[in-house]
């Protein structure tokens, strides 16, 4: 008879092995780390944010060392998420990992060109949408932080993603009160999961 798997779960649909996911930012593409540990046994790697076009990144330093913590500023450095597709994803879906691609964007449009070129590709568990970034079209004020701009937001990515589950991922600088409140044009988001990582539908 063949072992229970005691840790594994189930993320909006999505079976993990355990519940250890590699936050996105902190493991670069994941494939960075196959030579120091064995990704196989990862419930699922989230990738570093990816947007429409490259990203150089912030100058040094990024990293800085607080009395509080770590502080960094790393400026979403990324290649963009066709290179990722092509030079990354296709040595990553090698793996027995669930793979979640964190998309990001200063426009809906932004995002919504990241989430059509994912979906044309094949090795992807799910998506993340980190909406903490400024939307440049509305005086950058961060999506996260407007319940009305989060709400458009998720149902214009949503009218796209169509294969996997979408994973928003809200900032910690705004209660989930606020981001879920009505807005002040008295459009509402509604949530899943009450739970810093919701799943979100856009109406
Ligand atoms: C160096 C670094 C880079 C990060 N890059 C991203 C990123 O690209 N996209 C994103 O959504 N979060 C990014 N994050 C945030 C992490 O995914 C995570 O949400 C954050 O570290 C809080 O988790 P903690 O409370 O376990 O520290 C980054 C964090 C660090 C430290």
């Amino acid at each position: 008879m063949p072992a229970t798997n005691r840790l594994a779960v189930s993320l909006c649909g999505i079976s993990l092995k355990n519940p250890v996911l590699a936050a996105s930012g902190t493991y670069a593409y994941g494939i960075e780390f196959a030579s120091l540990t064995d990704l196989n046994q990862i419930g699922g790697i989230v990738v570093k944010g990816l947007s429409a076009r490259p990203i150089a990144g912030n100058p040094p330093p990024r990293i800085w060392e607080a009395r509080s913590g770590m502080i960094n500023s790393i400026g979403l450095q990324n290649i963009g998420v066709r290179g990722f597709v092509k030079e990354e994803l296709p040595a990553l879906r090698r793996f027995q990992t669930a793979i979640f691609a964190n998309v990001f964007g200063y426009t809906p449009e932004d995002y919504i060109e990241v989430a059509e070129v994912l979906e044309n590709a094949d090795g992807l568990a799910g998506y993340e949408l980190n909406v903490s970034c400024p939307n440049t079209k509305h005086g950058g004020i961060f999506f996260s932080s407007d319940p009305c701009q989060l709400g458009e937001l998720v149902a214009a990515v949503r009218q796209v993603v169509k294969r996997r589950p979408l994973i928003v991922k809200l900032s910690p600088n705004v209660s989930p009160d606020r981001a879920f409140g009505e807005g002040r044009r008295g459009c509402r988001c509604r949530c899943h999961l009450a739970d810093k990582y919701l799943r979100l539908s856009g109406d």
